[in-house]
């Protein structure tokens, strides 16, 4: 854990009158902000902060990741992202997000072990995939299957044992892939392919998707390194929507299984995890280049619910680092398959520069996120499009545990429990049965829209 960082600098809460209500401690990061501490802001006196969704707290202390959204910079421990989709594996990436650093070749070796040891899962849970329709969502499927693992792997659910935290984290990581692929060929209705502990993470992967029994099935060392890329670039992110459930369900102490289960629920939807999914339904959707600047008008009409997937963030205000890296692996992916005047990536790149030159969007700082190449990648790879979140969810798995792990260890954590602005009705009398009014005469009452911005106490 970090040391304690609290700076000598202090805030002081003051009332309209200039009466001291609280001296806030400020906590400096090793890098970016500044943290003002309101823990004790409640108890000792009687206010409470309000940030719905969170956009203005820091949830806890972490070491893992750090991101400067303004200056487009993604470093996991200290290490840019570019070099490590570059330069490492994502077993490599997985280790240092977990331990704090690269493992040296031994290290790298045994960790490798480890993770290959646990590939296959219980031939028991393969009689769960029976249950699901074909047309199953593999997101579906993943969370439930991974909820399950807790039921069939009792022995590694106690999170204060170190060594039960580390055999969870070996079979999560290793698992994961054959969960999802699992999905995939249950929903095209070919036998499962069993891992094969020689191939390297990502090219199991793909041999598991890809295989079958009645031909010999070669992994691509192009997808294999695209896919590499990919994982290394989703596997951490810091506290965003996934992680932060992850942290809140883990800090009940429930088990990691079940922690993560709850990671891939949270990232499946469109304006997480989901969007590389919305990406090409939107590329779909838009068709020609010619229908761009009617989808762009629709992008900014605030009465049309159409966003542009795959473009904004919370954090980035510049350029995601991670889609410049997905950029340049769907170049090298798209010619490998000789498909360079891809249809989809020439509208991708055309849709991209219109909204970088539109005033709407150069206000709000809206650049492309990761998701807006990843789709275009796998898709050449020839996974569906329905398997763009599981694979997400695959090379989040190691953030999420490296993320879990830290809280566990973190001897400042607590159940997570915010508290809230309470807008509903002041204390009254009950009413009788016959009494009561129908709701639809009391909708106004009832639905009555919550105060946008706080009362301006004390004037
Ligand atoms: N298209 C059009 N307008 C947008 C978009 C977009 N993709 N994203 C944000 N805006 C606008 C909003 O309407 C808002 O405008 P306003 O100030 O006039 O009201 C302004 O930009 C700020 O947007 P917010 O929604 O407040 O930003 P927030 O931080 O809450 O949302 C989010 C971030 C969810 C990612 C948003 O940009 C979005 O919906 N993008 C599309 C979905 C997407 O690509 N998600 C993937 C994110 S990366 C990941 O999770 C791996």
């Amino acid at each position: 854990m970090a040391q304690n960082s609290q700076s000598d600098k202090k805030f002081r809460l003051l009332d309209d009158r200039g009466e001291l209500i609280s001296e806030l401690p400020v906590f400096a990061g090793a890098l970016g902000f500044e943290v003002v501490d309101v823990r004790h802001l409640l108890d000792k006196a009687g206010y409470c902060t309000f940030d719905p969704s969170f956009g203005s707290t820091a949830s806890c202390r972490s070491t893992i990741t750090y991101i400067d959204g303004d200056k487009g910079i993604l470093l996991h421990r200290g290490y840019p992202i570019d070099q490590l989709a570059e330069k490492s594996t994502y077993l490599e990436v997985a280790f240092l997000l977990l331990f704090g650093d690269l493992p040296n070749a031994n290290e790298l070796a045994q960790f490798g072990k480890d993770i290959t040891y646990h590939t296959m899962v219980h031939e028991q849970l393969t009689r769960f995939y029976a249950g699901f329709p074909r047309e199953a969502h593999p997101m579906a499927i993943l969370s439930a299957v991974v909820s399950a693992l807790s039921a069939f792997y009792p022995d590694s659910t106690d999170i204060f044992d170190p060594e039960q935290r580390l055999l969870s984290i070996h079979r999560l990581i290793a698992k994961m892939p054959t969960i999802a692929a699992m999905a995939y060929k249950n929903s095209v209705g070919q036998p499962f392919v069993y891992p094969q502990n020689h191939l390297d993470y990502s090219s199991n992967f793909l041999n598991m998707m890809f295989a079958v029994p009645a031909e010999t099935y070669k992994v691509n060392p192009v997808f294999a390194k695209a896919i590499n890329a990919l994982l290394i670039v989703q596997a951490d992110h810091e506290q965003n929507a996934s992680t932060s459930t992850v942290r809140t369900v883990g800090s009940t102490r429930a088990n990691p299984f079940a922690s993560i289960s709850a990671g891939i629920a949270a990232l499946w939807g469109p304006l997480h995890g989901g969007a590389n999914e919305a990406v090409l339904a939107m590329l779909e959707q838009i068709g020609d280049k010619k229908n761009i600047s009617e989808f762009i008008k629709r992008a900014k009409d605030k009465n049309d619910s159409f966003r542009l997937m795959g473009f904004g963030h919370r954090v980035y205000k510049s350029y995601d680092p991670r889609a410049r890296v997905m950029q340049k692996i769907c170049d090298e992916v798209l010619h490998e398959v000789g498909a360079d005047n891809d249809p989809l990536l020439a509208l991708a790149r055309e849709l991209e520069r219109i909204a970088l030159a539109d005033d709407y969007f150069v206000e709000r700082k809206l650049y492309p996120n990761v998701d807006f190449y990843s789709g275009i990648v796998q898709r050449a790879i020839g996974i569906p499009v329905k398997m763009f979140t599981a694979l997400f969810a695959i090379a989040r798995t190691a953030g999420w545990l490296a993320q879990w792990k830290e809280m566990i260890e973190d001897p400042d954590q607590r159940i997570a429990r915010p508290r809230q602005l309470y807008c509903g009705e002041s204390p009254r009398d009950y009413v009788a049965l016959e009494e009561r009014k129908s709701l639809t005469d009391t909708a106004a009452k009832v639905h009555r829209p919550m105060p946008s911005e706080p009362a301006i106490v004390g004037h």
